[in-house]
């Protein structure tokens, strides 16, 4: 079958990632084509090269209230959180002043998976928090875990799949009476919060640029500057020893461009995703009032997701069939999405085998229009239906 062209698709899915804004393209495209020094280089054209990435760093530091050497360019988001968690870990380890890490039962593979392995490999302690029906940690559960021994704490700022919002600041109070270093995974979250490092009591939060609008390739993290790191990559001095390898200058300045662009537009994006997943979340729960549950937070959620489950439906399947329709959408995280297990995230907030298998997430954008998503509701119908008809074939 021929496919329709990529432009006549609708592109629902921006937790996964979202399309390069044309002036971040433009503000990149001299640090390869003319400015393309590597910034430890001694000669002019490392200078330029050096120069343009302080700049970068300068402008990500000044929009989140932090201090240029606070701000840690790595190769992608799960780098940044991967770096947060190992280097927190083994400078406690190094400094013999502590082993235990805690973290949430619904957090990105980046964190959960790196805080296993610390907890399989290197001995050492995790506790892995539940959450409520809503995906939130209580601060009485932080509370009870922590012990003389706690190191770290990283609680996602909102989750990937179902959008749910932490308490973030109130997480944070009480780890700083308490002693113990905060990590938060702001990944998904960028333009949900004016996030003001100072004011704020995070001690350490990765951001993801192509998650707003910047390039693929290049990950940030915030690190307080009285905290030590152990770095993961290994080998030259760059990012003050914390991460080894050649700055990619080019993506610096396009996470500089894209978060800049995306801070000054906060309250006009939040307005229009705010418009256009009201739409959904109405159109689809109008539309299957037995069968569809909005599943995250009601209120406290990522304003630009909209995200269900449906009974005895295989989000995987709807997921299909939506995109043979030319919309695209995710049925959890981009990076589960075709497998056929159950969701951990579904299974974390209490939902059912008939439920957990039929995660759908509708993810909105700059672009979207109400257009999209009048069509999207006058899709979905059939889609649903149909699928009913082969499941009760089969069944
Ligand atoms: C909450 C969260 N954390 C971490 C990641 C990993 O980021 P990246 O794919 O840039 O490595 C993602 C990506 O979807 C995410 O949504």
């Amino acid at each position: 079958m021929a496919q329709r062209p990529i432009n006549d698709n609708i592109y629902l899915d921006h937790g996964a990632t979202t399309p390069v804004r044309s002036e971040v393209i433009e503000a990149m495209l001299p640090y390869w084509t003319t400015s393309y020094g590597n910034p430890s280089s001694v000669h002019r054209f490392g200078q330029v090269a050096g120069d343009a990435l302080l700049r970068a760093r300068e402008t990500i530091a000044e929009l989140l209230n932090a201090r240029p050497e606070e701000i840690i360019f790595t190769g992608c988001g799960s780098e940044s959180d991967n770096l947060a968690i190992r280097g927190v870990m083994w400078e406690a380890r190094r400094s013999g002043c502590g082993n235990h890490l805690i973290t949430s039962s619904i957090e990105h593979k980046a964190v959960l998976e790196t805080a296993l392995q610390l907890r399989d490999f290197a001995n050492f302690d995790l506790t892995i928090l539940p959450v409520d029906n809503f995906g939130r940690v209580t601060i009485n559960d932080i509370e009870a875990a922590i012990r003389p021994d706690t190191v770290l704490v990283s609680i996602m700022a909102a989750n990937n799949e179902i959008g749910t919002l932490q308490s973030i600041d109130e997480i944070g109070a009480l780890l700083r009476e308490k002693g113990v270093i905060f990590h938060t995974d702001a990944i998904q979250a960028v333009a949900s919060n004016n996030w003001d490092m100072r004011q704020m009591p995070i001690d350490l939060m990765s951001l993801a640029p192509h998650k707003f609008y910047g390039p693929k390739g290049i990950g940030i993290l915030f690190s307080r500057s009285d905290l030590n790191l152990v770095p993961s990559l290994t080998g030259g001095s760059q990012e003050n020893g914390r991460r080894a390898g050649t700055e990619n200058v080019a993506f610096a300045i396009g996470a500089a461009e894209a978060l800049r662009l995306t801070m000054a537009e906060r309250n006009e994006l939040t307005d229009h995703y705010q418009k256009l997943t009201s739409l959904i979340i109405k159109g689809i729960l109008d539309a299957f009032p037995d069968d569809c549950i909005l599943t995250g937070h009601p209120v406290d959620r990522l304003p630009n997701n909209a995200s269900f489950a449906f009974r005895h439906l295989s989000g995987n399947d709807l997921l299909l069939h939506l995109d043979i329709e030319g919309i695209s959408v995710s049925s959890g995280s981009a990076c589960l999405s075709g497998d056929p297990k159950p969701s951990i995230v579904l299974e974390a907030i209490g939902l059912s085998d008939n439920w957990t298998r039929g995660g759908l997430r509708i993810t909105v954008g700059k672009q979207n229009s109400e257009r999209d998503i009048d069509y999207l509701l006058r899709i979905l119908p059939s889609i649903v239906e149909r699928l009913r008809q082969l499941s009760i074939q089969f069944s």
